[in-house]
């Protein structure tokens, strides 16, 4: 595509389609070490790597179920932990390469009793430990409300309930002081915020920052990260957007528009962190103009003026 594929308010932004995958894209993750942008697509249960020096594209499949979420395993060479299905696993993988197959050592399942429940969004915190929840069965974009819990798990690989119930467990991010964690639990249409202690790992004080109905936003909260000026990034799924949010004053700082409607995550990447990555989603109906050719793809945004923080990476032993 032209490199702005719609019209953004900062005339110098450019919105790129990078990658097309026409599945439900989620979890973009920087990584630093191979400079390499990480995906997944949920319901065709892969792990994609994209290296955008060459602008090659590896991935594996996951056999064991949709996979909600994956994250490298700090000073583990090739290996992750990925959460699918209802399990949280340990995989292995070398994201130079394509693998029908990989290792899947399960170390925990949540949502026991539950029926059709999955992990969808999560991320680990700066004590290495994850963060991360599953939502409900999706019927026809309908998902049965307050099925999902939000999880944390540390290096025993003991998942903690940290909220329940929950709808759809999604983004999540920690405040620039390591003491407030943002979390969105999409069908509120809400951005809430807990005062988050590293060291216990506790959270608690909900308060609501943001609400996207309130503010006449279009569609629900998705993905979400932050900036180093301590700004909130989100995907808007159905709302062909990403709103930049300050989570101190409430306000609405910048909307940047993607050509396609189901945005749903984000993550800055790129040597200086300045690239702002951004999934969506290529399944359901078809809702604006030209968006055949945009749904499902992953975009670069560029000189939007800001730059990201390198994401955690999970520790196995602390
Ligand atoms: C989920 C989708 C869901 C969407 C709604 C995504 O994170 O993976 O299944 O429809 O959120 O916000
Ligand atoms: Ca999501």
């Amino acid at each position: 595509m032209a490199s702005s594929a719609c019209k953004n308010e900062k005339e110098d932004i450019t919105v790129t389609k990078i990658i097309q995958n026409s599945g439900l894209n989620e979890g973009p993750h920087w990584d630093h070490q191979s400079q390499k942008l990480f995906f997944v697509d949920i319901f065709n249960q892969k792990i994609f790597s994209f290296d955008p020096a060459t602008g090659t594209t590896r991935s594996v499949y996951i056999a064991n179920g949709p996979v909600g979420v994956a994250i490298p395993v700090y000073n583990e060479l090739n290996t992750f932990i990925v959460g699918t299905g209802t399990d949280f696993a340990l995989v292995n993988w070398n994201s130079n390469e394509d693998n029908t197959s990989a290792t899947v050592e399960v170390k925990a399942t949540v949502d026991k009793g539950k029926t059709n429940t999955r992990w969808n969004d999560g991320k680990v915190d700066s004590s290495g430990r994850f963060w991360g929840g599953t939502m409900g069965p999706e019927i026809n974009s309908v998902v049965t409300p307050n099925q999902g819990t939000f999880y944390s798990i540390d290096s025993d690989f003991i998942p903690k309930v940290q909220i329940s119930p929950v709808s759809i467990s999604n983004g999540l991010t920690w405040s620039l002081l390591d003491d407030t964690l943002y979390y969105i639990d999409s069908p509120t249409y809400q951005i809430a915020a807990y005062d988050y202690d590293p060291h216990s790992g506790g959270i608690s004080n909900k308060r609501i920052i943001f609400d996207l109905q309130k503010n006449n936003i279009p569609g629900l909260p998705d993905g979400m990260t932050i900036d180093s000026d301590g700004n909130l990034w989100v995907a808007v799924y159905n709302g062909a957007r990403v709103i930049q949010i300050n989570p101190v004053t409430k306000e609405l700082i910048r909307t940047v528009h993607l050509p396609t409607s189901k945005v749903t995550s984000v993550t800055f990447g790129g040597p200086l962190l300045d690239t702002l990555y951004v999934t969506t989603s290529g399944l359901g109906p078809i809702e604006m103009k030209n968006e055949a050719m945009y749904a499902g793809g992953i975009f670069a945004i560029k000189n939007l003026g800001v730059h990201g923080l390198l994401p955690n990476l999970f520790r196995t032993n602390v």
